[in-house]
């Protein structure tokens, strides 16, 4: 009995959430992910069939250029970074580690990258998790030679890492019969793996000096349009969500295991399942209309990203996909704001004030 309490103890005060993570950190931000949060790194990865810098992408973002951000303006990331005050931290490759900017936060994300190397293949070029930690290495190594090995050392432990990966461990990966991690593995053994990888990867991390992580884990996967169309009824699939659950209760567990290992390390998971999930089946209740099917006219049997002769919906604030796999500016704004229970970041300032109608396709 008294073990099970000092477990229960234990468990509760290792819990860490992400408000405390982030309450009075450093400004310093290093972001790693997949297409949700890439800024522009696959744009410098000359063979990378991962790309999105081209129209529609960005036409809600400054300028109405795109970016390499895989949505019509800004990402989770850079409603967060806007929420924290400070700006949103520019791609890795767009860097020279002789640069002061490097001082500033770093985005490591790159469209199509997946927590293990082989994910992803049919892109041919991204920067995987290892590859992203890698680059971190290489970053830490430049700061130590501008501020010396103890000043790097403190920026390292005061800064804070956001990761999002796993969607295409398993969209890209898992979820494709014809790829042989789906042909090996069952499902228990491919979390198995996953956990296992990841292990090692935050392990990497915190010997780089990483503390404050805050892990943002997987929505439900069964209800992105490109998945639904795969339902034949248009409904979700409901075996997807399941896999999306699995991952983040493992990681949860795996976070609150490191936590208990490794002093100082304060990681949360942040939960955006319940989040998202409501906003996909309850649409109306967040001001959007639309949450089956994407903004853009997408065709989901190539690709299923928005292209330059794309139709758009005439209003993107009512939809809550873009493409066939990511979120609208406008969703995200939302989901931002409820991952951090602050209803105001729904305000936080949007690099354009109102949606121009939508263009023709080109
Ligand atoms: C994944 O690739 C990295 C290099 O990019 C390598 O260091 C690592 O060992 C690889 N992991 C596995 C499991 O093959
Ligand atoms: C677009 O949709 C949003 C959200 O439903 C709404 O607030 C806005 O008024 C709409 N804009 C136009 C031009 O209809």
């Amino acid at each position: 009995m008294a073990a099970l309490m000092a477990t229960l103890i234990v468990c509760l005060t290792l819990t860490i959430s992400i408000a405390m993570v982030t309450a009075a950190s450093s400004t310093v931000q290093f972001v790693f992910g997949d297409s949700l949060t890439d800024v522009g790194n696959n744009n410098f990865l000359q063979y990378s069939l991962a790309k999105s810098n081209y129209p529609w992408y960005g036409v809600d973002y400054i300028n109405r250029q795109p970016t390499g951000r895989f949505t019509n303006g800004r990402t989770i990331g850079d409603i967060i970074s806007a929420k924290l005050g400070i700006p949103s931290p520019p791609p890795y490759l767009s860097l020279s580690m002789n640069d002061d900017a490097i001082l500033q936060g770093i985005n490591f994300a790159s469209g199509g990258a997946g927590i293990l190397n082989e994910t992803g293949v049919y892109f041919v070029q991204k920067l995987s998790f290892d590859d992203q930690i890698t680059c971190l290495e290489k970053t830490k190594a430049a700061i130590t030679l501008k501020i010396g090995e103890k000043a790097a050392e403190k920026l390292c432990n005061e800064a804070v890492y956001f990761i999002g990966l796993g969607s295409n461990d398993y969209v890209n990966n898992f979820m494709q019969p014809f790829l042989v991690d789906a042909q090996l593995y069952t499902h228990n053994e491919f979390l198995e793996l996953l956990t296992l990888t990841l292990n090692g990867q935050l392990r990497r991390l915190y010997g780089l000096g990483a503390r404050k992580v805050v892990f943002h884990g997987l929505g439900p996967l069964g209800c992105i349009p490109s998945q639904r169309v795969k339902s034949g009824t248009g409904e979700c699939l409901e075996e997807a969500n399941q896999y999306a659950l699995e991952f983040n209760s493992r990681v949860k567990k795996l976070l609150v295991a490191l936590n208990a290992k490794l002093p100082g390390a304060q990681m949360a998971l942040a939960d955006s399942y319940d989040i998202v999930l409501d906003l996909i089946n309850n649409p109306e209740r967040y001001g959007f209309k639309i949450s089956k099917t994407s903004c853009c006219n997408v065709d989901t049997t190539v690709g299923g990203l928005c292209l330059p002769n794309s139709r758009l919906c005439s209003n993107r604030s009512e939809y809550v996909f873009w493409d066939a796999y990511h979120p609208t500016d406008a969703a995200n704004a939302v989901i931002a704001g409820l991952l951090f229970a602050d209803p105001d970041i729904r305000q936080a300032p949007s690099p354009v004030s109102e949606l121009a109608p939508a263009p023709s396709p080109l």
